[in-house]
């Protein structure tokens, strides 16, 4: 996710921006910029690290009282000077920053482009710059008026701050989607993405709610919804150190994360689901559309999460869109002479885009002639760059290192694909609309899940204890059982293993004994009383059971030592909720035991080696 740091006031904008935004380097970021009400507005702007754009300043005396900057991390565009933000518009006299994604951009450009303006670079925030000056040069009365009626034809998410040398005694900010925090001072006020940045400065904080807008000046701010009525905020006081601010206050990144899924689930669909014919629509696939329409094979290829994900993609995809899947390991697939032909697409699934061990497989499968797609969330990464087509998760940076958002975005996106290559075979209409209905579901379901985060953390203090587990699930959540094991395996080093249901009676029932908890996925779906017959084995062999199932089961509380209540969503959707519950045992679990789950031992976030 992008960084954003604003200040108007009686010091010089140029440290405290710089300052700032080596506070929101923990966010990941690709290129950085600043722009200061000097000599007009001064704008100066750099690929790569905050250092590069310091070194680009050194010597420069640009002295001045209000500015803006950012650290980009790239969703359109690659990231080079011309998309490091701020953007400009035709002559430089407005300046912008912008967090998010602007899904209407191509069409606001057109028209923009037809009104005169030129653009400099591949991004959609620069729409928003040309647009604003537009509607100045319309007539719109002030900056803030002009900035609410750009807002008004947007679609799409946005954390943003405006200045600009014609209004220079004030930044105006919005919210949609994307957080913004104004710090207020003593004659002086910030805004920021979180507060990390601006902590330094003072800890009086107001948070913007989505549909506000604000206007800072040096001696305070005001608060107006889009259609511009006012809005009475009071600043708190936040007492969070640095680290905390990082993490919105939460103990852990992991924890941060997993508490951001709702949303990482919006905006994974955003712009994405046309309800009126039940389609996807997934612009990284436009190129190769009728290409995958010939498809006769799919192959996944991907690593430790991923390829859990990808083994649930296979079920989505043979099932609902009819197309032969196998799932590879990527350290396997290049040793084992894969089959490709003209007919075979090869999908990578790659968080950071960088996994040594799937972009060899990717390569193998290139060099064999295989249409290769990625579903990643690093914009601009090798494996991005290296396939013919693809699709972005939009998940924002994942700081903790065992998998969690990323994975419910990589699976909701296999939902996406699953919808895009069904309707371009036998998925009707009627079924298409229906998947593209649950899937906009599933925010509020997640929330209702992470909302009983506290009896999870009760539930796994009292099995913190365990040596091991084991994880059970049948068709769809078989891979689930496979991450939720991961999962407590790489933060709390329990030894786990995950087992389709219906392989328990094929040894692994040889272990249970009382001091072997199972945690069985038994949601109440078409193989509901096959997996009940299982927990009745389990407990026949006095293994402790710990149950996930639908919140309208009355009867598994009989039988299980816990229970787990989840919504009940299509059974396609249910392993999108279903890993919710076994990522927040893993995480309390390990907390409970001492350790540190964004930095689990031995482990790294992306293994760039073979
Ligand atoms: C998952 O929690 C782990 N961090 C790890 O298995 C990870 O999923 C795997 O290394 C693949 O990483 P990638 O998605 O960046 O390719």
């Amino acid at each position: 996710m992008c960084g954003i740091i604003g200040y108007i006031g009686k010091r010089e904008a140029l440290p405290i921006l710089l300052e700032g935004l080596k506070r929101l380097e923990y966010r990941g970021y690709d290129s950085a910029g600043v722009c200061v009400s000097a000599q007009g507005l001064t704008t100066v702007r750099s690929p790569g690290k905050i250092k590069n754009l310091e070194e680009k300043l050194a010597g420069r005396s640009l002295s001045a009282s209000v500015g803006i900057g950012h650290t980009r991390w790239a969703t359109h565009g690659p990231p080079v000077e011309k998309n490091t933000h701020p953007h400009a518009d035709c002559h430089g006299r407005l300046s912008l920053v912008h967090n998010g994604i602007i899904e209407n951009y191509s069409e606001l450009r057109r028209k923009l482009e037809s009104q005169g303006h030129v653009f400099s670079s591949d991004t959609d925030t620069e729409t928003l710059a040309h647009l604003i000056e537009q509607l100045l040069s319309d007539g719109a009365s002030d900056l803030p008026s002009a900035v609410r009626a750009a807002l008004k034809q947007v679609r799409g998410t946005y954390g943003l701050a405006v200045i600009s040398q014609d209004y220079p005694d004030v930044i105006v900010v919005a919210r949609l989607g994307s957080p913004i925090v104004l710090g207020i001072g003593d004659g002086e006020s910030f805004v920021a993405s979180d507060a990390s940045a601006i902590l330094g400065h003072t800890r009086r904080v107001v948070f913007l709610d989505d549909g506000e807008m604000a206007t800072l000046t040096g001696d305070g701010y005001q608060v107006r919804s889009l259609d511009d009525s006012p809005i009475q905020k009071t600043p708190e006081e936040v007492d969070w150190s640095d680290e905390q601010a990082q993490k919105n206050g939460q103990p852990h990144f992991m924890l941060k994360e997993m508490l951001e899924q709702p949303d990482v689930v919006r905006n994974s669909l955003r712009g994405r689901l046309d309800l009126g014919d039940g389609l996807a629509v997934l612009g990284g696939l436009r190129d190769v559309a009728d290409r995958l329409r010939q498809i006769d094979r799919l192959i996944i290829v991907a690593c430790g999460s991923a390829y859990y994900a990808g083994l649930v993609g296979e079920y989505m995809i043979e099932a609902n869109a009819g197309v032969p899947v196998e799932v590879e390991l990527g350290s396997e697939f290049r040793y084992r002479k894969p089959i490709i032909t003209p007919q075979t697409a090869v999908l990578a699934i790659s968080q950071s885009g960088e996994t040594a061990d799937t972009l060899a497989a990717l390569r193998e499968a290139k060099m064999k002639g295989a249409l290769t797609l990625g579903i990643v969330n690093a914009v601009g990464s090798t494996i991005a760059r290296e396939t013919d087509a693809g699709v972005y998760n939009h998940a924002g940076p994942e700081v903790g290192v065992a998998s969690t958002k990323a994975f419910v975005s990589q699976l909701t996106v296999l939902a996406l694909l699953t919808l895009f290559l069904g309707r371009q075979r036998q998925m009707s209409v009627t079924y298409g609309n229906k998947l593209a209905q649950e899937l906009l579901h599933l925010p509020d379901m997640i929330q209702k899940i992470l909302d009983q985060r506290q009896n999870i953390e009760l539930l796994a203090k009292r099995w913190a204890g365990a040596s091991d587990m084991l994880y059970l699930g049948r068709n769809y959540l078989a891979p689930i059982a496979f991450e939720g094991a991961l999962k407590l395996k790489e933060v709390s080093y329990i030894h786990a293993e995950g087992y389709a249901a219906g392989e328990m009676k094929h040894g692994p029932i040889a272990l249970i004994d009382p001091g072997f908890p199972c945690l069985v996925m038994c949601p109440e779906d078409s193989l509901y009383e096959k997996t009940k017959s299982n927990i009745q084995e389990l407990k026949a062999r006095g293994g402790p059971i710990i149950a996930l199932t639908t919140e309208d089961n009355q009867e598994v509380s009989q039988f299980a030592d816990d229970v787990i209540f989840m919504s009940k969503t299509i059974e396609m959707l249910q392993p999108i909720l279903s890993v919710i519950p076994l990522q927040l045992f893993a995480y309390y679990v390990a907390v409970s035991k001492g350790f540190d789950p964004d930095k689990p031992r031995n482990l790294a976030k992306s293994v760039t080696v073979e």
